[in-house]
């Protein structure tokens, strides 16, 4: 096939054929196209879309680009969870625990960020030791012995996600509904778990920024796993502002520990809690409110903690920062930014305080940079809170203190101040089953 010919029909506005976007999907996972003609592809889709029928056949050619994962040797009902990206977004490392603490073989392949957004890989690679590149044997080993293990999408299993992931990322072509389901649904459906929860993310933080887009993507998500035979929910959940107070990837860690341990921020707490219950529910755990019950049962008595600790011991990481998170490395350089006026935080661009990280080294600009752990934001701060001039609004975080100026700018720009609180938002919005 003449990936040019392809080309041409997708910039003109056609539609590709299953034939055309499995010739597309095998040559980003064999890397038989170079790296500009797929992404001019990735721009051309982004531009002039996929319909549900284009969707679906790149979902179903990526997810049989690479291996099948066959989790038959894990006794019990398997569960997954995925976000569609958010800033501050470290749910996951609460949600697999709480999941497994009650029953759910959580069997769980992660990414990395992702243009503005964090991923739950570099997250967990902050923990000095974590091996996230394991074999297939001892993932399934690990998730056998203590009911969790989270990998990234390595050892064969769709590497065409693995390879347009990371074009996406550094080409803007991240935020497309059908780029962004087929991306998700290819990683579940490859990944095996009968049961799949769903953050659809919605905000400025979220790459759909309305609710309608984010309706749209968690419906077409739902219907590619329903029709693939699994057991699928999505949670609409609040994206305007970033999730708890903690953006990066240690100090990420270190709060979604507070929560284990029965602390840290309660919007956090709240939405792990809600994907947690709706996966419980989804395994066939129970009823809404007895999966609730659960999952809160599952934080408050420990149990998810130590599954936490379990899992990060499994996999090679020093479980010491774990039990005492103060023994992460600091950044090297920190500084304390000051409001600029008094008034109430009427709104925040997380987006934008995403795109602060990145510039801080918490986050890539090109797919071979690597990123800086300890890195990030702390927000004392958020939306609806009330500030005096000089108070603190957040603490930035990196290793090279000439970011710093730029970064603070960015983060001052990216707020709104008034003289009335802001109307609260709900912070979940729906369930999509
Ligand atoms: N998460 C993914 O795995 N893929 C996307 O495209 C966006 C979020």
């Amino acid at each position: 096939m003449d990936f040019l010919e392809l080309l041409r029909k997708k910039r003109d506005g056609g539609t590709l054929t299953k034939e055309e976007l499995g010739f597309f999907a095998n040559a980003a996972a064999n890397g038989s196209v170079p790296d500009y003609q797929l992404s001019a592809m990735l721009m051309a889709m982004y531009l002039n879309g996929l319909d549900a029928r284009e969707t679906a056949d790149l979902t179903l050619a990526m997810a049989h680009s690479g291996d099948l994962a066959d989790l038959s040797g894990i006794e019990g009902i398997k569960g997954d969870k995925h976000s569609t990206g958010g800033v501050g977004d470290k749910t996951t490392l609460i949600v697999a625990p709480v999941a497994a603490a009650c029953g759910v073989k959580m069997a769980k392949m992660s990414g990395r960020g992702l243009g503005h957004t964090g991923g739950t890989i570099d997250k967990l690679e902050a923990i000095p030791g974590f091996q996230t590149a394991l074999s297939r044997d001892r993932f399934m080993q690990i998730v056998n012995e203590t009911g969790l293990c989270v990998v990234g999408a390595a050892g064969g299993l769709c590497p065409a996600d693995k390879a347009l992931y990371a074009l996406r990322d550094v080409t803007e072509t991240v935020s497309s509904i059908p780029l962004i389901a087929s991306s998700i649904m290819s990683k579940k459906l490859a990944g095996g778990a009968d049961c799949i929860v769903l953050d659809v993310k919605c905000g400025s933080g979220a790459f759909m920024k309305t609710e309608e887009d984010a309706r749209r993507l968690a419906k077409a998500m739902v219907d590619i796993g329903t029709r693939a035979g699994r057991r699928v929910a999505a949670v609409l959940t609040d994206m305007d502002l970033p999730l708890g107070t903690a953006v990066g990837n240690a100090v990420e860690v270190q709060e979604a520990v507070e929560v284990l341990r029965g602390k840290g921020p309660d919007d956090l707490r709240q939405v792990s809690l809600v994907l947690a219950s709706t996966l419980l529910q989804l395994a066939g755990k129970g009823s809404r409110e007895a999966c609730e019950a659960m999952a809160e049962d599952a934080l408050k008595s420990g149990r998810a903690l130590q599954a936490f600790e379990r899992m990060v011991e499994a996999q090679g990481g020093d479980v010491a920062f774990i039990r005492d998170p103060s023994r992460f490395p600091k950044a090297k350089c920190s500084a304390v930014l000051p409001a600029p006026q008094s008034g109430y935080l009427t709104a925040m661009d997380a987006e934008a305080i995403g795109r602060v990280c990145v510039l801080l080294g918490a986050g890539r600009h090109t797919k071979e940079d690597a990123i800086d752990p300890a890195a990030g934001l702390l927000i004392h701060k958020k939306t609806g809170d009330r500030v005096k001039q000089g108070e603190p609004l957040c603490t930035l975080l990196c290793e090279d203190e000439a970011k710093l100026p730029a970064a603070k700018e960015a983060y001052l720009r990216a707020l709104r101040f008034g003289d009335t609180p802001p109307k609260p938002t709900p912070l979940i919005l729906d369930v999509i089953e």
